[in-house]
């Protein structure tokens, strides 16, 4: 036994020690080629109408919030560093409808939500999803006519839609709904309409992935959704070619910055995008991701805050310029913690 430990620390001297900027705190931190700031989160949030409850069972510790919680949970979010907020409405099941009727209520929560946020926290950022799913009975992001997502018609209302939100003071618009020349038509309405300054961050190529699950319950179109699936206007998983080709043709219609979704098994479509766009670019780490985090975490398996912290420097490692994120209260807690 001590013959073999022997020959073992006489075997080798390697010129290059990779561990000797490993070895401290200090060392590790200056030599660290990404890092975490405040400015890096975007805060998704479901806002919801009063009658409905805040609990969602598949995303623990998120909850839908009233106009009144949501002012108040914005404000401590403020306070602790956050610079903008993706805001989600959860409309009583009673009122959505096939052609979505309740956005053109300009009495309704999102609008309420939008104007009194602007009013309390100018300098937060209120980024909007001109979707329509909050609002359908059949769930689907543009009407459903014929068993079918049809193109057209859908962007003329998402981009009611966007106008609506801007009117109320979104500062940007996020049109997550995958159909064909929304950005383009988005835009042309807010020049005509004298909102040249509201943004576009395109959700540019949005997969249709099984990771949103726990955000259709959250907005209670999980049981609604007429075929089951989105498919037919979202991305294939298997695709990153067509991801970029999404990515041009949105940007050539005029998006300010760009989105890729689900986050965390997309880090090849965010690298691929970065480096060929040089754009501004972003990701979701959506509600399935949340969840596995967070159960994982509760049933003791693994550190929620750690691995949050490690998974949020993936994302920027691989060039997402920040994250949409329900962890981003989380996260500014933690960069306070240091
Ligand atoms: C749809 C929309 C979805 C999400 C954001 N906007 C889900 C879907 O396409 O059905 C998912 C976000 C998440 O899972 O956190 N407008």
């Amino acid at each position: 036994m001590s013959d073999l430990s022997l020959k073992i620390s006489s075997s080798i001297y390697p010129l290059a020690r990779m561990r000797r900027n490993r070895r401290h705190d200090w060392i590790r931190d200056l030599v660290a080629e990404t890092s975490l700031a405040a400015k890096d989160f975007i805060w998704s949030i479901f806002v919801r109408e009063n009658s409905l409850s805040p609990e969602i069972s598949s995303m623990p510790a998120i909850y839908r919030y009233s106009v009144d919680e949501l002012t108040d949970a914005v404000g401590i979010a403020g306070d602790l560093g956050l610079r903008a907020i993706a805001l989600f409405p959860v409309i009583e099941s009673e009122k959505r409808t096939h052609d979505a009727r309740e956005l053109f209520n300009s009495g309704g929560v999102l609008y309420k939500a939008i104007q009194v946020l602007k009013k309390n926290f100018p300098h937060i950022g209120i980024i909007t999803d001109p979707a329509l799913d909050s609002f359908t009975d059949h769930g689907h992001d543009g009407l459903y006519i014929n068993d079918d997502v049809p193109n057209d018609e859908s962007v003329q209302v998402i981009c009611q839609h966007a106008l609506l939100q801007a009117q109320a003071g979104a500062d940007m618009v996020a049109p997550s709904d995958m159909m064909d020349g929304r950005v383009g038509e988005i835009r042309k309405l807010l020049d005509q309409k004298g909102y040249h300054d509201v943004g576009i961050m395109s959700y540019a190529a949005k997969y249709a992935s099984n990771f949103y699950a726990p955000f259709r319950e959250a907005l209670g179109s999980d049981h609604c959704l007429k075929k089951g699936h989105k498919r037919t206007y979202q991305m294939d998983p298997a695709n990153v070619r067509e991801a970029l080709r999404e990515v041009a043709l949105d940007l050539s219609e005029g998006a300010d910055c760009v989105m890729i979704k689900p986050g965390l098994p997309y880090l090849d479509v965010i690298r691929q995008v970065k480096d060929r766009f040089l754009v501004p670019t972003f990701a979701f780490h959506v509600s399935g991701e949340y969840a596995m985090l967070k159960v994982a975490a509760e049933a003791g398996m693994l550190s929620y805050e750690k691995t949050l912290i490690e998974m949020m420097t993936c994302f920027k490692r691989a060039g997402a310029d920040g994250v949409i994120t329900y962890s981003a209260v989380d996260m500014l807690k933690l960069l306070k913690q240091g």
